[in-house]
This record gives structure tokens, C-alpha cells and sequence, in this order.
């Protein structure tokens, strides 16, 4: 991998992985796309930055002409939450996007990445163990276009031969933008609010268990997989991948080995503890480890710390601490 265009580059995963790209292949070697254009930013100013609409499929091929990556990123999609309270649009953006995705990457003959999600396995599977080969019977539409993804990438890797690489992320936790429009991310809520008030409202009920994952570890493991030997590869559906499971209370006591008086309320969300409810407590990813030796370095207490402290630099620059 020498060249690559990354769709949704403003976004939790986009934001890091273009700083973590532009280090490793140079400026000029990374794309990096969004439909926004956020003055200031890093992303944006940093490097090569181009606005780009992924529903628009002949100005995603026209700019994919121009630049000519090796590789595609395809992060441009819609979270759980938001999909749910608009499922059709969710439908829409999530698989027409990646749709374009896969026919730029066909006609360039570039290889593509797009991740899947915890999201995708349903209420049937085992929840403590959860198979990397199952059922997927998701019961969000979030969930329904990750499954639908996992095999579209499975299809054009079949019958058309484009180099697709996924993997199931569990709920991210990072720093640098704001949290919103997932079901996993009171993750992230929480530290701020930790931070900035001392206590936080969590909308999911406690004991609501799911795998969580430092964002550095993510594009580790998203840099390690589009580098990958192919031949190594078994799997061409989307990798599990779950360093630790948790649950509000575990995070509330690590937070407190920090800030000793923080308190931890209730408001349950009907719609996210729905969606929690119906994923599992924690997936088997030693596929991943086998096939090309996934590996996290962060402990929840570890991620505990770096938030923490990253945060309180972040909220002293912007004057809310
Ligand atoms: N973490 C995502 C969400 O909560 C799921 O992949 O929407």
C-alpha cells in the first residue's frame, strides 16, 4: 500500500487514521476526503484535503481517477443511533456509499477497506464467546447494512476479484472529536462529562456489557490488515475484534481512580439499550490474531488514563476547564 483515499476523513476513525497514514506514507500519499470541510482542522489543513460526496458516484470515480490510490478507506456512513431514527436514510447512505466504493476501486483496480461492526451480529448468537462464522441476524438497520456490506465485499472479492479487507469493530474509544450518533459511544460521553461536570447521565442500563477498543489500536489494526499478505487471509467478511468487554460501572470505577467523586446516573435511552441489548457481550477474534496478528496494547485503565489526560488539555485550550 503507497496511495490512499479515505472517505469520511473528518470522522472518529478518519481524523486519526489520515495523521497516522500521512506519517507512514507522506503527505502527498493520502487523500483525504469528506463531504464537510472543517476550516482549521489538521485533516484539512495538514495535507491533501478534497470534498467529496460519496453518493455521487461519478465525482468519487473522477477524483479516484486523478489521485490513483492503491487502496480505498471507505469510512463515509452513518451511526447506529442516527441510522435508527432514520432507517431509510441510514439504508441509503451506508449501502449506496459503499457501493461507489466498490465500483471506484474495481475500475482503478485499487484494493478497499470499510469496516463492519459488533453491530452486525443479532439477538441469536452466543453472547459471551460470539464466532467469527455465525448467524447474522442483526435486528438494527444499522446492523442490517453492516451484514448487507460484509457480503457485498465478500461478492466483488468473488466474482470481480477487488482486494476487500474488513473488520467488526466493537465501540471505540477516543478523544479528539466529540462523541455522537453511536449506540457505544457514552464511552467517550462519560470522560467528558467526567471532566467537565463531575458526574454523567449514562442512557444505558448498567451491566450493559459490550467489547470496547482504544482508538489507537483500531487504525493499528486497520494499517496491519490493508497491509496484510492476501494469501494469509482466510476470512474476506469482516474480522471480530474485542480486546476487553465492559460496562458503565466498569468505566465509572476506573474513571474514579482518577477523579474520586465522580458519580454515575441513570436515563435509559429505549432506542440504544435496544440496540446494546441485542449485541453481543463479547466476540472471539482470534481469527484476527491468527490470520494477521491482531493485537491490542490497551487495558481499559490504560485508555482511563490517556482520556483523562487528553481531555484536560484539550478542555484548558478551549477555556472550559
Ligand atoms: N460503535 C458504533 C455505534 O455505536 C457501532 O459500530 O454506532
Amino acid at each position: 500500500m503507497k496511495k490512499v483515499l479515505v472517505t469520511g476523513s473528518l470522522g472518529q476513525i478518519g481524523s486519526e487514521l489520515v495523521t497516522r497514514l500521512r506519517k507512514d506514507l507522506g503527505l502527498n500519499n493520502v487523500i483525504a476526503t469528506d463531504l464537510r470541510k472543517i476550516e482549521g482542522s489538521p485533516i484539512v489543513e495538514e495535507g491533501v484535503f478534497e470534498t467529496l460526496d460519496v453518493m455521487d458516484q461519478e465525482a468519487f470515480l473522477k477524483m479516484a481517477k486523478k489521485h490513483k490510490p492503491d487502496m480505498i478507506v471507505h469510512l463515509a456512513a452513518l451511526l447506529s443511533a442516527t441510522t435508527e431514527k432514520n432507517p431509510k436514510l441510514g439504508w441509503k447512505l451506508n449501502m449506496d456509499g459503499l457501493i461507489n466504493a466498490l465500483d471506484v476501486a474495481k475500475e482503478i483496480g485499487a484494493g478497499l477497506f470499510a469496516p463492519s461492526s459488533v453491530a452486525a451480529f443479532g439477538p441469536d448468537v452466543d453472547f459471551q464467546n460470539t464466532p467469527q462464522d455465525t448467524f447474522m441476524h442483526p435486528t438494527s438497520m444499522y446492523g442490517v447494512t453492516k451484514v448487507a456490506g460484509e457480503l457485498l465485499m465478500n461478492y466483488y472479492y468473488t466474482k470481480y476479484g477487488v482486494d476487500t479487507r474488513s473488520v467488526r469493530f466493537p465501540g471505540l474509544m477516543s478523544y479528539k472529536t466529540e462523541p455522537g450518533g453511536g449506540t457505544s459511544d457514552y464511552n467517550v460521553d462519560m470522560y467528558y462529562q467526567a471532566l467537565l461536570k463531575g458526574e454523567y447521565e449514562c442512557y444505558l442500563k448498567a451491566g450493559t456489557y459490550m467489547d470496547m477498543m482504544y482508538i489507537d489500536d483500531a487504525i493499528d489494526a486497520i494499517v496491519n490488515l490493508i497491509n496484510a499478505d492476501s494469501k494469509k487471509l482466510k476470512h474476506r467478511n469482516a474480522f471480530n475484534l474485542a480486546p476487553f468487554t465492559a460496562e458503565p460501572e466498569m468505566l465509572a470505577t476506573s474513571i474514579r481512580k482518577h477523579i474520586p467523586n465522580f458519580k454515575l446516573n441513570y436515563k435509559i435511552d429505549p432506542v440504544r439499550q435496544a440496540i446494546a441489548d441485542s449485541w453481543p457481550d463479547h466476540m472471539d477474534d482470534s481469527a484476527a490474531r491468527e490470520e494477521w496478528g491482531f493485537k491490542a496494547k490497551y487495558s481499559l485503565d490504560d485508555i482511563t488514563e490517556v482520556l483523562l489526560r487528553e481531555l484536560t488539555i484539550k478542555f484548558k485550550k478551549q477555556g472550559k476547564l
